[in-house]
């Protein structure tokens, strides 16, 4: 396994480079296998994008190797920034990077990467920060935008309850958090699971709903960390969760306005509560 830790810049220089020419090289076969797996804890997964493949790597994900199509490098050999030299490196034909991506969204740049251990709601124990736990939220974009501005804000972590998620590792989070889904916890959990631990650890909860009395701006009165709940895109908050709430908090809103996109109050709620 190579390790990836290291402050040097590897590129895609010709010399140090294989050539996946066909579908049928074991390369190819090897990222084939990775992109139809639909295991719950891949050994092996995709990480898109130098961007992320550089976030991940600074988070201590282990790269198994990187791949670039021939046309990404015809103007010269990108460089990824603190990615061990000694990770493989690989040049892919387009054609057969299209044929191998098929349906699924294509990657110029991408990396195979060793999955890291999935984080657990017993890791949040010991943490500081609020709790963000989304009930029921089940977009990808949005679930990557709250994990972007959690880990901006201090959050301890993410918890997502019936996101439709099979794995954090899955592609589209990584990209929609832009890599910070290995920079802080993001838990899949049942809600049961869920209600216990909040039991077990005692924790206060405050549930963000456009029709609650408070507004947001009371949320400072809690000096307490809080695991902060909102509600899916289209149910709101379930009576699960509500069950356990002490504190309920609506952003005030125009009245021609439904309500604020999830990411949105998510962000308000993290700062306001922050800012105490
Ligand atoms: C798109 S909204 C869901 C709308 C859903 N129809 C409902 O009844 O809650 C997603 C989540 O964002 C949060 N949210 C949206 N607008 C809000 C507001 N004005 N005040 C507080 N929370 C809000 C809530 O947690 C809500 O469950």
């Amino acid at each position: 396994m190579a390790a990836a830790t290291s402050t040097r810049a590897t590129t895609f220089a010709p010399a140090t480079v294989q050539r996946i020419d066909s579908a049928r090289h074991p390369a190819a076969r090897r990222i084939a296998d990775v992109l139809r797996s639909r295991s719950e804890r891949p050994k092996v997964f995709v990480l898109d994008d130098l961007e992320n493949i550089e976030q991940a790597v600074a988070c201590g994900v282990e790269l198994d190797g990187l791949y670039a199509t021939e046309s990404s490098v015809a103007n010269g050999p990108p460089a990824l920034i603190g990615v061990d030299p000694d990770v493989p490196v690989h040049v892919i034909d387009d054609a057969v990077a299209r044929s191998l991506f098929g349906e699924q969204k294509h990657s110029r740049i991408f990396a195979l990467a060793h999955s890291p251990r999935s984080p657990r709601l017993s890791d949040l124990i010991e943490t500081t920060g609020d709790i963000i736990v989304l009930d029921g939220v089940r977009l990808v974009g949005n679930i990557g935008a709250i994990t972007r501005t959690a880990c901006a804000l201090g959050a301890a972590g993410i918890v997502l309850l019936e996101s439709g998620l099979r794995t954090t590792l899955d592609r589209r989070l990584i990209r929609a958090s832009r890599g910070l889904v290995f920079a802080t916890p993001v838990i899949l959990a049942s809600r049961a699971e869920c209600a216990d631990f909040i039991q077990r650890e005692q924790l206060s909860v405050a549930a963000l709903s456009a029709d609650a009395v408070d507004a947001l701006s009371s949320i400072g009165a809690v000096t307490r960390r809080l695991a902060i709940v909102l509600g899916g895109e289209r149910d709101g908050v379930s009576s699960e969760l509500d069950a356990l709430t002490a504190h309920r908090y609506a952003i005030p809103m125009s009245p021609n306005v439904e309500s604020l996109n999830v990411s949105v109050a998510a962000g308000l709620a993290l700062y306001e509560h922050r800012s105490r």
